[in-house]
């Protein structure tokens, strides 16, 4: 994929598609739930359409029509024994919930991805679950991984690692066995599993205890199905936020989307460096909230931002640190050891790729530092992307200011964002 510089600013309301993470949950959940649920703007992308598969590969009715879908569940222990592995793609999150829920089925399963998601972590969530008697087996602490279910015993669990992944397959090993889990979150990460069981009506209790969040459920309690109406994605809305940022004349309108404050990292720290945005129409849908966004050109300065937000917006670096390329000082943004066991390795990505785009910058232990300048002299315009669909999108909103840049494998977009080059290209940008 070609990102060419743009001539004229960027305008209009792209439709951005549905939020991944709720997507998956709203898969997940309504298939271990007892009824009817229907789902509305669910995201269609090939990590969803995974999980998705999965839960048909597993005898559960799911009727798809476009972004709407009927998902007929019949209870926490209704789904049946795939009749072949569950092949999950490039999907870190369907791997980790998978992980969680088939632990306590009545039958063996094994999970297998890609070459990226085999090479991932999955020990952060096969030690928690070990430690409540599950039986998995993994290939050298990743996928492909055999999972031997059973019934657990539910403990006290704590969660070292803040991700919101490990957290949510551990609530959904949770549900399905006997006796109250508690789950202690050392710092927050997005709570889109909590929010939706709660809203089904599933017995789940947060509270805080000593400034740690305490998750407690009592498993083996039934509960039923209800409406879901998928909000917006905002880790995909910020990749249209930051091109109109950095692009004079630009102004954008983006409608219905997700800014729960579990995840809304990136808006926080947009606001220190000087962006001009507008929130307005803010409601709540199945208690998520959500708003329409409105922004425009800005004169960025650079920011400084410590670990503690780094778990608000883990997946906004690749594209904040775009946003930093065109502001008048330098950022550093610290605590990012995360990064490393994303898609990709986005910490050295990032640093690569700015490199080539002739970016000052450098990694010091897990911080990031950008130095940005007033002109920026291209060394090599073939970006490494390594399949990850984030770094192509943030690298692709660079090519608006010093393209022409040459985006390597870049369908890999197709997992989170099925429909960005058309959205993209519909508002004035220069994508093909
Ligand atoms: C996700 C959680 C995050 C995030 C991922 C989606 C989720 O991962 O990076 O894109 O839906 O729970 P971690 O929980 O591993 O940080």
């Amino acid at each position: 994929m070609i990102s060419n510089k743009i001539d004229q600013g960027l305008k209009g309301s792209p439709k951005i598609p549905g939020d991944k993470s709720i997507s998956h949950r709203s898969v997940i959940i309504p298939s271990i739930a007892n009824g009817k649920t229907e789902v509305k703007n669910i995201l269609k992308s090939e990590d969803v359409v995974h999980t998705i598969n999965a839960f048909k590969n597993m005898g559960v009715e799911i009727i798809e029509n476009n972004e709407n879908m009927i998902i007929n569940g019949k209870g926490l222990n209704s789904l049946k024994e795939p009749k072949s592995e569950i092949y999950l793609g490039n999907s870190g999150t369907s791997a980790r919930l998978l992980t969680g829920l088939l632990s306590t089925q009545k039958f063996n399963s094994s999970i297998t991805g890609d070459k990226s998601l085999s090479s991932r972590p999955m020990m952060r969530i096969v030690k928690p679950l070990s430690a409540m008697d599950a039986k998995i087996q993994t290939t050298n602490g990743s996928l492909p991984i055999k999972i031997n279910g059973q019934n657990l015993k539910s403990k006290d669990i704590e969660i070292k690692i803040p991700s919101a992944q490990i957290k949510s397959g551990i609530i959904l090993a949770a549900l399905n066995t006997d006796g109250k889990t508690r789950i202690i979150e050392n710092s927050v990460t997005r709570d889109h599993t909590e929010i939706m069981l709660e809203s089904f009506g599933a017995d789940i209790n947060t509270y805080l205890e000593n400034s740690k969040k305490i998750i407690e459920i009592n498993g083996k309690k039934e509960f039923n199905s209800n409406k879901i109406d998928v909000p917006n994605d905002l880790s995909s809305s910020a990749f249209f936020i930051i091109a109109a940022l950095i692009n004079e004349n630009s102004k954008l309108k983006l409608n219905d989307i997700n800014i729960n404050p579990t995840r809304n990292g990136i808006l926080i720290a947009l606001e220190k460096m000087n962006a001009n945005i507008s929130y307005s129409n803010k409601r709540k849908i199945n208690n998520e909230e959500v708003c329409d966004i409105e922004v425009e050109t800005s004169n960025l300065n650079g920011c400084e931002l410590d670990s503690s937000i780094a778990k608000l917006m883990i997946d906004e670096y690749p594209i904040l640190s775009i946003a930093a390329t065109f502001a008048s000082s330098p950022s550093v943004f610290r605590g990012l050891n995360e990064l490393r066991v994303k898609e990709s390795d986005r910490l050295e990505l990032i640093k690569i790729n700015l490199l080539k785009c002739g970016v000052k910058c450098e990694v010091k232990d897990d911080n990031l530092f950008i130095y940005p300048s007033n002109k920026y002299r291209i060394n090599d315009k073939n970006i490494t992307t390594n399949y990850d669909h984030r770094i192509a999108m943030a690298f692709a909103v660079l090519g608006t200011r010093i393209g022409p840049l040459k985006i390597c494998d870049s369908e890999s977009i197709r997992t989170s964002f099925p429909t960005f080059v058309s959205e993209f290209n519909s508002i004035g940008g220069k994508v093909f």
